[in-house]
């Protein structure tokens, strides 16, 4: 097995330099984000931080921003947020993706509001024990509401130091020393640490990023050892991943003959649970036949354009199916809603893709 390679190190003097010049650098080109105070401003409300940051896991700014404003014109205090219903908590963030982080969220709003009198934990160490909170999403609200200075580290801010010091492990096994390497960045000095952490995100969102970054217009160019080796954009290195696994399944446009169609409150404990679905059947791989619900019968449709979506750790192709329900009442967590009158934007994605090509 090849050696890992840990021979980095970033002086105090040169780690303060660097804090420097992303500082002046963000205080010029520091995007313009509604949850964020402008640059060197007072911190901005700890809800609005803790809200962006949920949304931000595994999330772009972009995608995230017509929910951040959603969410908070809807419920503009964590107490708003706390004694709304779950059901409308999940429609409103049907479409970001990762809806284990929406029931989350819910479950943190009620405790902050129930509980801790709607005052959030100040500390990166206190914020973690709460639910949807890990490591990352806890040091960057400490830093960015509370001033905190414990590094703030995701894989756009490893991306930065696997170029910065040239680490040229591939992942993923080099993810503990890019991790290190990354929180090294921070060593310069306690100030400004949100805004330095902000300075970092939107360098790799705009400058440093996955595969052209400009360096001729980087601020920290000169001391970025892939910049001087001339291939940067083959940092982080990457064994490649076998491909995604492929998986089929049924999903079923069911009518009652008066306009209604039968929807599923997916359960909890499922992909998208407690998300709304088009009726399905199990999602499998392709040499195995999908079961499906035993309430159900098909009759063949011709829709033939299949609904195609991929998940972070598999494809899936589904089938619509024309469908009927062969008893009188259907399940508890099924029910029948009026065609004309449902929002499919309530549903995730690949749900509204259903809907878009239903017969
Ligand atoms: N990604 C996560 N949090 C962010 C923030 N505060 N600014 C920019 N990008 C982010």
């Amino acid at each position: 097995m090849a050696k890992t390679q840990n021979l980095f190190k970033l002086s105090p003097r040169k780690a303060c330099e660097l804090r420097g010049k992303m500082l002046g650098w963000y205080d010029a080109n520091a995007r313009v984000i509604p949850w964020r105070a402008p640059p060197g401003m007072p911190a901005p409300d700890p809800y609005h931080v803790w809200l962006s940051e949920i949304m931000c896991q595994q999330t772009t700014v972009t995608a995230v921003i017509p929910y951040f404003l959603k969410f908070t014109a809807r419920w503009p205090r964590v107490f708003d947020l706390a004694s709304a219903e779950k059901e409308d908590v999940m429609a409103a963030w049907a479409g970001l993706g990762y809806y284990a982080r929406a029931r989350n969220l819910l479950a943190c709003a009620r405790i902050i509001a129930n509980e801790r009198d709607g005052i959030f934990p100040d500390t990166a160490a206190e914020l973690k024990k709460l639910p949807g909170i890990g490591d990352y999403t806890a040091t960057a609200i400490a830093a960015i509401a509370f001033d905190g200075h414990d590094a703030v580290v995701d894989g756009n801010i490893e991306r930065i130091a696997a170029r910065y010091f040239e680490i040229s492990d591939p992942l993923p096994r080099s993810k503990p020393l890019l991790k290190q390497a990354a929180a090294l960045l921070f060593e310069g000095s306690a100030a400004r640490t949100g805004d330095f952490a902000q300075s970092l995100m939107d360098l790799g969102a705009g400058i440093c990023t996955p595969r052209s970054p400009k360096c001729t217009i980087c601020p920290i160019a000169k001391d970025c050892a892939a910049r001087k080796s001339g291939t940067p954009e083959k940092l982080p290195a990457r064994i490649k991943d076998k491909s995604k696994p492929q998986r089929h399944g049924y999903v079923y446009w069911i009518e009652d003959g008066q306009g209604n169609v039968l929807l599923e409150r997916r359960p909890e404990s499922v992909m998208m649970g407690g998300m709304l679905g088009l009726p399905g059947s199990e999602w499998v791989d392709l040499d195995t036949a999908p079961d499906r619900p035993a309430f159900i019968n098909t009759v063949n449709m011709p829709v033939k354009e299949r609904v195609l979506h991929s998940f972070t750790h598999f494809d899936l192709s589904l089938q619509i199916m024309r469908g009927e329900v062969r008893i009188n009442n259907v399940p508890e967590n099924y029910f029948w809603h009026v065609i004309n009158d449902f929002d499919s934007r309530s549903m995730p994605t690949v749900f509204r893709k259903a809907w878009k090509l239903r017969p």
